[in-house]
This record gives structure tokens, sequence and C-alpha cells, in this order.
């Protein structure tokens, strides 16, 4: 009996999967499906599936043509499958041309011509009304925004705003967006979301602005140095239905959201410390100690909670008038953390949690991590847990905030208003 296997995600099940299920079948006698997992789309940076995987596998069954659905779950999966089950031959689309000729040493390997003019990219952009996507800014660097938001389909960036014409039209052209202005009203007209990335002393008004007009905002940290107004901004979002989220992207990462999680979940007992280490020269985009220092107190306000009893700081001034090294220390009732950002040390980027029965640690540029190692006590083997990530995290964000517009849910749980007030308290302390 000739065996041959397929792969793919049959999102919005169309002809050209159909035709390719039907001709991998002529390859031999018992046909096996691999259809991807929702987690390894995500890994691999496919965020816009529509269809869940159930509802794919069934549509892949309804062909009838099907002998046996497995999952693909992992990048590399495909060597495990061919060997376990005696595969003869492994079929995939001409988009793939190349990509698998190493697997020839373990069976045939075919590659077949695409169905033309169909995908389920274009049936996603048919279905999904395109949310467009506005930039307000006082720099023309995007800061690798504009990027990122290609990478989730149905969002579209068509323009940017700033006070400053000049500056408008420099980031119109650098990212090649539809139009820029600096007049607000015109900026705002048929837009759906706005990211704010202007100096913190304006944000407040350009908020209150968008959450006027209706549009969903994504803002850095903070929105304003004043807590009693970002409470303020949190609550007419609410009522206006408009969902207001912080630019802190660290909180919507795979990796990231599970360290928490087995910290919390009492993996390693009970945590005593969490030591944080950060060095700017090791960030792509040049980012203030003051930005980075939001990274890190939101690790230690998710880590720990929100009830910190005190919060010490230490800052070595650098020569222009700015922090060149500082070190914040926190008191809780049973534990404590301790933050260090320099600008030109080395402090390793780090993320370390001790807990009674255990560590788990995050060796470098913990902010945008996909690996991490928990130890535990009177255990040899390290538990070693590794996940993909991509780009510099704001898709991510973006695909949340979409999940949520799609259930109608306007406030975000990742991050929530304690949380955010939480650290705005601590981030106020670093200009005392
Ligand atoms: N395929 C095909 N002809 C098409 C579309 C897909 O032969 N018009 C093949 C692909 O080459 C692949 C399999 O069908 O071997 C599953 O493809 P998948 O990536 O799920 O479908 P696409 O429509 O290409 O999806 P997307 O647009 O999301 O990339």
């Amino acid at each position: 009996m000739k065996k041959v296997i397929t792969y793919g995600t049959f999102d919005l099940f169309h002809q050209g999967h159909y035709n390719i299920i039907k001709r991998a079948k002529e390859y031999g006698d018992y046909l096996i499906v691999g259809v991807t997992s929702e987690s390894y789309d995500i890994e691999r940076g496919k965020l816009s599936v529509h269809d869940s995987l159930l509802t794919r596998i069934e549509n892949v069954k309804k062909t009838g043509l099907v002998d046996e659905v497995i999952v693909e779950e992992y990048l590399g999966q495909k060597t495990r499958d061919i060997i376990q089950y005696n595969i003869d031959t492994l079929v995939v689309g001409s988009d793939w041309i190349g990509k698998f000729d190493h697997l020839r040493q373990y069976c045939n390997v075919v590659y077949l011509e695409r169905t033309k003019n169909i995908s389920s990219t274009q049936l996603r952009e048919k279905s999904n009304e395109i949310c467009k996507f506005g930039v307000i800014t006082d720099n023309a660097d995007d800061l690798g925004v504009v990027k990122e938001t290609k990478y989730v389909s149905g969002i579209h960036i068509e323009r940017v705003y700033s006070d400053d014409i000049a500056v408008a039209e420099e980031f119109c052209n650098k990212y090649e967006l539809n139009s820029y202005s600096n007049d607000f009203d015109k900026f705002v007209d048929d837009l759906g979301i706005v990211y704010i990335k202007s100096s913190i002393e304006k944000r407040y008004d350009y908020i209150k602005k968008c959450i006027e007009k209706g549009l969903h905002i994504i803002c850095d940290f903070p929105f304003s140095y004043d807590n009693e107004k970002c409470q303020e901004l949190n609550r007419l979002a609410k009522e206006k239905n408009v969902a207001l989220m912080e630019n802190i992207v660290s909180v919507y990462l795979r990796a990231f959201t599970q360290f928490l999680w087995i910290a919390r979940c009492g993996e390693v007992g009970k945590v005593l410390s969490v030591n944080i280490g950060m060095s700017s020269d090791f960030f792509k985009y040049e980012k203030t100690l003051e930005e980075m220092s939001v990274l890190a107190i939101t690790a230690v306000i998710k880590l720990l909670g929100t009830d910190a009893k005190y919060v010490s700081k230490n800052i070595i001034p650098g020569d222009k008038d700015d922090m060149e090294y500082c070190s914040l220390f926190f008191r809780y009732d049973n534990s404590v953390a301790r933050i260090e950002i320099g600008k030109n040390v080395d402090l390793h980027n780090h993320l370390t949690v001790i807990g009674t029965n255990g560590s788990i640690v995050v060796e470098d540029d913990w902010w945008n991590t996909g690996y991490f190692k928990v130890m535990k006590k009177g255990v040899k083997k390290v538990d070693r847990r590794s996940f993909n990530f991509e780009g510099t995290g704001f898709r991510y964000l973006i695909q949340e905030l979409q999940i949520m517009l799609r259930d109608k849910r306007y406030e975000c749980n990742r991050l929530t208003d304690s949380e955010g007030e939480a650290i705005l308290k601590v981030f106020n302390q670093l200009d005392d």
C-alpha cells in the first residue's frame, strides 16, 4: 500500500484545497492530511486564521478523499510523521518549491502547481471588513509598527497625523502610507484604530479626542503622568465602548504569559524574589530608560502583584543630565524584587524568579523572549520551554485587539486598570 501525506492550514476551505487533496490521493492508496494547530500557526506568525482547528479538520474530512487526519503542531514534525507513518510520498503546493527537498532522504517529495486565483488570504480579505489604522506621531520613526501591522490581516495602515506637517509627510513617504495630515478631523475620518506614539504631554488630549470619535486606541505608556487623568480616560473609553490599550507588548507574548503562569501557580513554590536586568544598547529600536523601566515594572507587578509595601530607587545620572544606571527595589509582604537598568552596562537582560522550590530563568532579552528554563529543587533535569516569537511583538497586541473587537469586548484583561495604575505609580517615582 502506497502512503501519501500532505499538509496545510485549510482555512476557509476552497477549491485550491480540494484540488491538491484530490491530486495527492492519486499518488497512492492511503492519504493522510496534516492540519496545522492554532498554536503552531500563531507561532509561525500566521495570525489571521479564521476557522477553528475542528472546523478545518471537518472540512478536510468532508472531501471524502482522506483516510486519516493528523494535527501538525510544530516545525520539524513532518520528518517524524514521514518516518512514523511510513510515508512514500509527500505532496505540497508549488508555493513551497525547494523547501522540503531535504525530506527526499525519507520519501518522494512532489510539488504540485497551485490552483490559480484562489487562496485563504484572498477569501479572508473579502470576508473581513478591513479596519483602517492611523498613527499619531511627533517624529518620522515608526519603531517597526507599520511592518508589524502587515502581519495581521484585516488591518490596513492608512495614514499618519502629526501637528508638524513636515513630519507627517516624511513619515508617510518613508513608510508608503496612503496619506498624511495635520488636520485632526480629516485624519480620523473613516479610521477604526489609532496608535498614539506622540510625547507623553500630548497623549491625554489625543486619547480624549479619539474616544469622542469612537476610535479604538493603542497608546504608548503612560497615557499621562497624572493617574486621575488616566482613570478618567479609562472611564470614558468604557462609557463609549472603545478599547484603550497600553503599548506594553510583553504581556501579549505567549512565552511571557507562560512564564507568569508557571511562577504564579506555584510550580517553583512560593515566589521569594524577582530579579531583572536591562541594558538599553541591546534594544533594536532605541528606547529611553523610562520606556525600558515600564517593561521591567510591568513584569514585577504581573509577578508579585499591585500591593508593593514600598519601592525605593537609586539613580546614577549620566553626562547629559539623563540616567546612566537605575536600580529599583520593591518590598512586598513575603517577597522582594530588584530591577537594574543601565545604558551602556551589560546587565545580561535576564529575568529570574526565585521560589521556595526552584527558579525560573530567562537568560537574555526577557522582554521579547521565546525561551526560558524552569529548575526545580531536587530535580536534575532542567525543564526548557520555548516558543517562536516573530518581529517586535506589536503584531500580537494588534491581534489581541482584533479578537476583542470581533467579540465586542472592549476591556483588555492582559493588563488590568489597577495593574496600569500600579505601574504608573512606580514609574512616576523615577522622576521624583
Ligand atoms: N494550495 C493550492 N492552491 C491554492 C491554495 C493552496 O494548491 N490556490 C495548496 C497549498 O500549496 C498547500 C495546501 O493547498 O499545499 C494548503 O494550503 P494553505 O496554506 O492552507 O492554503 P492557502 O490558500 O495558500 O492559505 P493562505 O492564503 O493562508 O496562505
